[in-house]
């Protein structure tokens, strides 16, 4: 699936405000990417999170982590305001994290359910090594094949999600791998309605650029109804915490 970075932007933009509430999975996530890689490092010099939003990872770090200097990167601007009223030091780095440059190279590089975004994993694994320190650590997690298995299977739309093997093939080319995690998470939902809202709520509508029409919500909602009569939606998280070969 092509992904278009100025529509993403446009979307996580109208999302940001009701972001926080909804993003449960990712908050999560958020914390057990921050808590395994306590396990192997606390104090890192330069720091660099890709894809900040509205600082949900940014908040697990500054209460876990020491850094002499934050960086932080998102495709919207926006993203600053939320991530300064976190850290008013930080120098924020607005694009796609798929082309910055920085002024120094990082001690760690950290993410969290930004990767499923990017379009070519092999090339940013390149990209985000030439912006690393030797040893430097690359922290983050992403979404496996199974994420929103519902949403694919009633309306055809995925992102090109990896499954754990693929990622490890991919990043274990210029990273040793220390650490990894998959598991699943099911929400449960009390109307089809509020699925999409939940999904307008943390910018993943960003899969389509298409209007839908009241008979097509219509007919979404009779589908789930039918197909899920539980309204669940799956998360599939994957965690990967590796370092900078030398
Ligand atoms: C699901 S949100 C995650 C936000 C935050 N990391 C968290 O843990 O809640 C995805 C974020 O990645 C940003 N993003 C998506 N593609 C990006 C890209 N190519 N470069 C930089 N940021 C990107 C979006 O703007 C959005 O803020």
């Amino acid at each position: 699936m092509h992904i278009n970075p100025k529509f993403i932007k446009q979307q996580f933009e109208k999302s940001m405000d009701k972001y926080n509430e909804n993003a449960i999975v990712q908050k999560i996530v958020a914390q057990k990417l921050v808590k395994k890689l306590v396990d192997i490092e606390t104090n890192f010099e330069n720091i660099l999170e890709l894809g900040s939003g509205t600082g949900l990872l940014t908040q697990e770090i500054v209460g876990n982590i020491k850094y002499k200097n934050y960086y932080a990167n998102d495709l919207t601007e926006k993203s600053k305001q939320y991530v300064l009223k976190i850290i008013p030091e930080l120098n924020f780095i607005c694009g796609n994290a798929q082309k910055i440059s920085t002024t120094k190279k990082m001690d760690l590089i950290i993410s969290n359910a930004v990767f499923q975004w990017f379009e070519n994993l092999s090339k940013l694994n390149i990209h985000l090594n030439s912006l690393m320190n030797k040893n430097g650590i690359l922290a983050f997690s992403t979404f496996s094949k199974k994420n929103y298995q519902e949403i694919k299977d009633l309306i055809g739309l995925s992102l090109d999600y990896k499954n754990l093997e693929e990622l490890l093939a991919i990043f274990s080319e210029n990273f040793e791998i220390l650490v990894t995690e998959e598991f699943d998470y099911v929400m449960q939902f009390s109307n089809p309605l509020e699925i999409l809202a939940h999904m307008k709520h943390t910018g993943v509508n960003s899969l389509t650029t298409k209007q839908w029409t009241f008979k097509e919500i219509k007919k979404f909602c009779d589908n789930y109804k039918e197909k899920y009569p539980n309204l669940t939606l799956t998360y599939s998280p994957i965690i990967i915490i590796c370092k900078k070969k030398s």
